[in-house]
């Protein structure tokens, strides 16, 4: 393992859902010897990271992000053991590895939550979270209007051992997941040990869970109704300036380590200098960017994200990242296939007609696109395989909170849980040996799309990705921090990322020809001759090329008669 500090500024960062990837005991759910056994797969593809999501002790009421014990490893997914040594055969591998932290909120089984329902209001057990009493002359009313980011409420009411009713307690997301209160020394301290904890137990980085939410305005007060039109820094409990310090100080602890940890925070702000903040020199190194994830795959507006990103990142001198994917949002390739290929989270629009031919091929030059642009990638499970949302998951098998909070209008975000396909030609795909079935059902048609048959076909998705990242590793133009727009017809973008090389991405409706002395060196989709198709994107060896396509026209000077 090398000991280069600023390794993360070009890292391809590969995200692994444990629940989702590998299951290594037969009962249907992944687990860390799954994963274990499936390293050599990822030192294949060529990614210098893995970032897992949380692993912890858990009810599993969201996924794990509802923590019973931050120290110890869910009996599901295996033993404090199996993440010992996963952790050195991923280093043997030269992957590093980063665990989830979820500092906002626990589960309502950590210990800490139990003993505060069980002390009385008013003491120290209960200031770790936020309790109030109730409004109206019973106290029958949450305290303030706030409502879930998983929908509904955010408050719920307490019931003493007698089933009297008491308090209120708030979570910003679903009733089994407390909002710790940031004003407790308590909690500080504990997420420094638990910091430290997995930090010598030699893991790389941790990525922070809703790291902009920490902080909330202590009176706990209604909230406008325009919540949006808020100034920055005021909204009761998004962005407040104090979480800074927080970071300011989890900083300190990184930088102590011989081998510096990183820090890269789960940041969704729609005003770039607030989130840049996060990045600024003695705070978090990285934050996931979720512009392009958001953006419609439209020339004008991709482009205008690159330029927006790298200017406020800028500003601080920060490295931007790129996400197309996560757990938590539409796949690409679904989203892609749709004749309105932006994303909103409140928004899925699952159901809505997919043309997953024409998805497939945007993806594949998105992945072109986002491993060629300056700083550090992820790569969401499956992604290199080119898996599609699962939209018709039966309703009994959705398990993901937002599906019953929102009155069951919202499918949630199982659609893209699902269980990786490895092997063979149908379910469970080589994901489960056992009886068991996998835990969430897996679509026939994905039988083309398994990494079994997917490695060895040069078409495939995992191809594309393998030789991308196979490139990017060893071409120097691509880890610098520079990139110059090249003109290029509309509809298309082009950019040099040095003296050679140049990447060009087709939107537009109409193939381009590409310049006469350019060599390509990957494309996204087989090509005729240097016409580049429309959802294509190349990366070229072109060292004196100016521009794409016909020359651009300049003002005529100096033609007085
Ligand atoms: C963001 C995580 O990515 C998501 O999966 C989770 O539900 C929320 N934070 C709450 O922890
Ligand atoms: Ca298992």
């Amino acid at each position: 393992m090398s000991s280069d500090a600023s390794w993360w500024t070009t890292a391809a960062i590969y995200q692994i859902y444990v629940r989702s990837f590998a299951d290594g005991n037969g009962d249907g759910i992944g687990d860390l010897t799954g994963v274990r056994s499936r390293l050599d797969y990822l030192a294949q593809l060529g990614i210098d990271a893995i970032w897992f999501n949380p692993w912890y002790r858990s009810p599993m009421a969201d996924g794990g992000y509802d923590v019973t014990e931050y120290r110890e490893i869910d009996p599901i997914f295996g033993s404090l053991d199996d993440a010992d040594k996963l952790i050195v055969d991923a280093h043997e591998l030269g992957i590093r590895i980063i665990v989830d932290v979820v500092p906002n909120h626990c589960s309502n089984e950590n210990v800490w939550f139990t003993q505060a329902l069980d002390a009385a209001p008013g003491s120290k057990e209960r200031s770790r979270f936020h309790f109030r009493p109730g409004r109206g002359t019973d106290g029958e009313l949450p305290p303030n209007n706030w409502e879930s980011i998983f929908g509904g409420p955010a408050w719920t009411r307490t019931r003493g051992a007698d089933g009297s009713p008491g308090e209120w307690y708030l979570h910003l997301f679903a009733p089994e997941q407390p909002d710790f209160n940031w004003e407790s020394e308590d909690v500080h301290a504990e997420f420094e040990e638990v910091l430290r904890f997995w930090f010598d137990k030699g893991v790389d980085g941790i990525r922070i869970d809703s790291a902009a939410l920490l902080v909330k305005d202590g009176h706990l007060g209604d909230m406008s109704e325009d919540a949006r039109t808020l100034a920055p820094g005021t909204h009761p409990f998004i962005d407040r300036d104090a979480v800074h310090l927080i970071y300011e100080r989890w900083r300190e602890i990184a930088d102590s380590y011989p081998d510096p940890r990183l820090l890269i925070g789960e940041v969704w702000l729609e005003n770039v200098e607030r989130f840049t903040r996060y990045l600024r020199p003695r705070e978090l190194h990285s934050a996931f960017n979720f512009e392009l994830l958001g953006c419609a795959f439209e020339a004008d507006k991709v482009r205008a994200v690159v330029d927006s990103t790298r200017a406020s990142h800028a500003l601080v001198g920060a490295t931007p990242s790129w996400v197309l994917s996560n757990h938590d949002v539409v796949r690409e390739v679904t989203r892609y296939g749709r004749a309105d290929t932006a994303f909103a989270m409140d928004d899925r629009r699952i159901g809505d007609p997919v043309d997953l031919v024409r998805g497939t091929r945007r993806a594949r030059a998105a992945a072109l696109l986002v491993l060629s642009l300056p700083g550090s990638v992820y790569i969401y499970q499956g992604q290199e395989l080119g898996l599609f949302e699962v939209e018709d998951l039966p309703d009994e098998a959705l398990q993901d909170p937002i599906w019953l909070r929102s009155g069951r209008s919202d499918r949630g975000r199982d659609g893209c849980r699902v269980p990786m396909p490895w092997s063979g030609s149908a379910p469970p795909f080589g994901f489960t040996n056992g009886e068991a079935t996998s835990w969430l059902p897996q679509p026939a048609a994905w039988k083309d799309l398994t990494a079994e048959a997917e490695t060895g076909d040069p078409l495939s998705m995992l191809a594309l990705y393998r030789e991308a990242l196979r490139i990017r590793r060893g071409e120097a133009e691509l880890a610098r921090e520079d990139l110059d727009w090249i003109d290029a017809p509309v509809g298309v973008i082009a950019y040099r990322r040095g003296p050679e090389l140049v990447v060009v991405v087709n939107l537009s409706d109409t193939a381009i020809e590409l310049p006469k002395d350019a060599t390509v060196v990957l494309s996204s989709a087989p090509r005729d001759g240097l016409r580049l198709a429309p959802d294509t994107a190349v990366w070229l060896r072109a060292a004196g090329v100016t521009h794409i396509g016909p020359a651009p026209a300049r003002p005529v000077v100096g033609t007085s008669a």
